[in-house]
């Protein structure tokens, strides 16, 4: 029914990182990723139809705070989004949208793939139309945030790089009933980080190691794609955990560096290298951050947490596993 909608939409953790943009205009980029679709750390979104062309109204609650007006800075990257969609629908609208996350903003996690792939799913189910999940990861792709083409799919998800109808969105590799893999967060830096994905991915080419890892990439993917359909942990441990270092690299020798590490990340990731030598099924990735995503079997995350845990710079521990991806939800919050 046309009028108002809610989704929630989950985050997801790259395995394959996207990182260099080669067209902003379409958001298109340099290398393909795949990642999991996460299912604890969401966000819920509602949007509302005005039926009067005029100003959209964003409003953002925050964890334990009630509803708000959306903060200056918040609003200038959702009003962009909500006029394209607006232009895509063809229709003479206005949006009045409310979101939350279920993981408190200074938790470090990144929020807007979820956030842009809610936002546009609970558009498009506002105004009663229909859409593949190849579309919806177009329009969502098109919010500039490259990793929200992933977060409408649920599962492990490939997002390929290059142009044409087949390029140009996310699809599923495998559902996440296929293998029940978990991540367990090592939160090291609570506040936002200082240089956004945006910069990282304009100043990427300016590595000497842009080159080499693009050549990289292919069989990189490849090796991922194969050990998540096989279930084979040992072929997925390493390649993972190369190209999380690869990410890092990338980025300290670009110009301007950029370093997203904190003492912290380093204790963790020799934790779980340790961890993994005992024979506990674990590997480390991390995004555009100094938090480290501990990627384990169900049978490994307890020994993970207890280990982790312990380390002074480790503020928090999330725990998350592969969800389902995106549903839409009757608990409102408008
Ligand atoms: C390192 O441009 O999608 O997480 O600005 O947070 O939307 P946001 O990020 P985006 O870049 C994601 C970069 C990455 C790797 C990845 O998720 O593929």
């Amino acid at each position: 029914m046309r009028g108002k909608a809610t989704v929630i939409a989950p985050a997801n953790i790259a395995f394959i990182k996207y990182w260099g943009t080669q067209d902003w205009d379409r958001t298109l980029p340099f290398n393909p990723s795949l990642s999991m679709t996460l299912r604890e750390c969401f966000t819920r979104t509602s949007v509302e139809i005005l039926d009067r062309a005029g100003s959209d109204e964003v409003f953002f609650k925050a964890h334990g705070r009630s509803m708000e007006p959306a903060s200056e800075a918040f609003s200038q990257r959702v009003l962009p989004h909500l006029a394209r969609l607006r232009k895509w629908a063809g229709e003479e609208v206005s949006f009045r949208v409310a979101t939350e996350n279920s993981f408190p903003m200074g938790a470090g996690m990144a929020s807007s793939a979820s956030g842009f792939a809610a936002l546009t799913l609970a558009v498009v189910a506002a105004l009663g139309r229909q859409v593949t999940g190849e579309e919806a990861s177009v329009l969502a792709r098109l919010s500039g945030s490259g990793s929200a083409a992933r977060s409408v799919l649920g599962g492990y998800v490939k997002w390929p790089a290059g142009e044409g109808p087949e390029e140009e969105h996310a699809v599923q590799v495998a559902s996440a009933g296929h293998w029940d893999l978990r991540d367990v967060v090592a939160v090291l830096q609570e506040q936002a980080k200082e240089v956004s994905s945006r910069e990282g991915h304009e100043r990427a080419p300016t590595s000497p190691y842009f080159e080499p890892r693009q050549r990289l990439l292919h069989d990189r993917l490849e090796r991922v794609r194969k050990a998540i359909l096989a279930r084979d942990f040992s072929a997925l441990a390493p390649t993972v955990e190369e190209e999380a270092i690869d990410l890092h690299l990338i980025a300290m020798s670009s110009s301007p560096p950029i370093f997203y590490w904190r003492p912290g990340t380093l204790e963790v990731l020799a934790a779980v290298r340790r961890l993994r030598q005992e024979g506990v099924e674990v590997c480390a990735t991390m995004d555009a951050g100094a938090n480290v995503h501990m990627i384990c079997t169900p049978d490994s995350e307890a020994a993970v947490a207890e280990v982790v845990g312990r380390i002074p710079d480790v503020s928090s521990l999330i725990h998350d596993g592969v969800g389902q991806g995106p549903m839409t939800v009757d608990e409102h919050l408008l």
